[in-house]
């Protein structure tokens, strides 16, 4: 079976083919193609994403990366016979314009489903996504999977990489797990059952962890997305032993739940920085940024491993997933790995590439959905605030 994956719930733009087959011990698959297309160019002007321009670009991007995909990926086409129905489209007219010019109209690829992102992310972005997977889905007729963007991240760490197309399988984990995601949008724990059985014993009250990243670089005049940059100069503040000067506080490090608070350690972060403006420095010394991206991270890190331990301390799981964009981090990877270490736990972290936004987590969380024999729902909305258990 191939699937073709849409991810489009914030600044990424991706579509991936995946093919996959069902095994007796699971499914196998092969990544016929996988791009993306990033708009930090487009939001680090404003240091931020803005749901607008986050749709527009995703209106611009879709159908020539999806045109590209089909042609690098090699996959076979036939003939279109049916007529694209506009009015599915009549939200989107910068995406069907470009979808009318387009060779997708005419010549479609021998693909059995899609899969497309329905939320949690920005609702004007996501939509973009679900029109172009339901204008082609009725085109090309084939069924329409909506898929949560979170079970994507969840799905990512199963990915047994392999560059080629050479058929792989994906990790076999040991239920219950435990799942801690950490991205943008999201800070949470979650037990799972088994694949598609979720319930979250701990999320953050206010901002995301990655969010916090972000807005600490802002703050600092860094470049969007914050995270690489704070982790970059954390990690010079402690290759040349920069002495420890600033103490950042740890929210909720000692409360008896399993949430998290990121939002007052941002708002630390501003009252340090004004205060040292305030002190006559007219900028900020590099050493001085370098320190605090290094207090930042090691307060983040010290809150997530301590609501890890509670969490795993709680299950007795023996798995621990961790998923999301923020585990590109250097000092969480490291973390996590000591911590499953320490309690004899199996620990699935994606590939550095595979930690962001991509389109194959979402075909391959897609893939599974159809090989489990689940019907694909007649008509997706986005929803912005989707939660992995149902939950509001
Ligand atoms: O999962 P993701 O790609 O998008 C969402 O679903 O939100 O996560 C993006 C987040 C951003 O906040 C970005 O700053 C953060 O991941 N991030 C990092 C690192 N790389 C990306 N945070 C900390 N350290 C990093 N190396
Ligand atoms: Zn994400």
């Amino acid at each position: 079976m191939i699937i073709l994956g849409i991810e489009t719930s914030c600044d990424e733009t991706a579509v991936c083919l995946l093919e996959s087959r069902a095994t007796e011990t699971g499914i196998e698959y092969r990544v016929l193609g996988s791009l993306i297309h990033s708009q930090i160019d487009i939001h680090k002007e404003y240091g931020g994403v803005f749901p607008m321009m986050a749709k527009r670009a995703h209106a611009e991007n879709l159908v020539p990366l999806l045109e590209k995909l089909i042609t690098q990926s090699g996959i076979a086409t036939k003939t279109v016979t049916e007529q694209l129905d506009e009015k599915i489209l009549e939200q989107e007219l910068v995406l069907k314009d470009k979808l009318l010019a387009s060779s997708l109209i005419t010549s479609q690829p021998k693909i059995d489903a899609i899969a497309v992102t329905y939320g949690p992310g920005l609702e004007p972005a996501l939509w973009v996504g679900i029109n172009f997977a339901q204008a082609l889905g009725k085109l090309w007729r084939v069924p329409v999977y909506p898929e949560n963007h979170m079970e994507g991240h969840i799905v990512s760490t199963l990915i047994n990489e392999n560059p080629t197309t050479t058929w792989n399988t994906i990790h076999t984990i040991t239920y219950p797990a435990l799942a801690v995601l950490l991205s943008g949008g999201h800070t949470e724990l979650v037990a799972i059952e088994h694949l598609g059985n979720y319930r979250i014993v701990g999320r953050t009250r206010d901002d995301a962890v990655g969010e916090a990243f972000d807005k600490v670089a802002r703050i600092l005049g860094l470049a969007y997305p914050g995270g690489p940059e704070v982790s970059r100069r954390a990690a010079i503040a402690r290759t040349t032993k920069l002495p420890h000067t600033i103490d950042l506080p740890r929210p909720m490090l000692h409360s008896k739940d399993l949430d998290f608070s990121f939002s007052g350690l941002k708002t630390a972060v501003l009252y340090l920085v004004k205060e040292t403006s305030h002190n006559g420095e007219k900028e900020l010394s590099e050493n001085f940024i370098n320190e605090l991206c290094r207090e930042f991270e090691d307060a983040a890190c010290e809150v997530i491993e301590k609501k890890t331990r509670g969490a795993l301390d709680a299950s007795g799981v023996q798995t621990l997933i961790v998923g999301g964009g923020v585990i590109a981090n250097t000092l969480l990877r490291t973390m996590f790995d000591r911590l499953a270490n320490e309690y004899g736990i199996s620990l699935y972290i994606p590939t550095q590439h595979l930690s962001g936004d991509n389109a194959l987590m979402i075909a391959l969380a897609g893939s599974l959905h159809v090989l489990r024999g689940e019907q694909p729902v007649p008509f997706t909305r986005a929803l912005g605030n989707l939660r992995l258990d149902g939950g509001k």
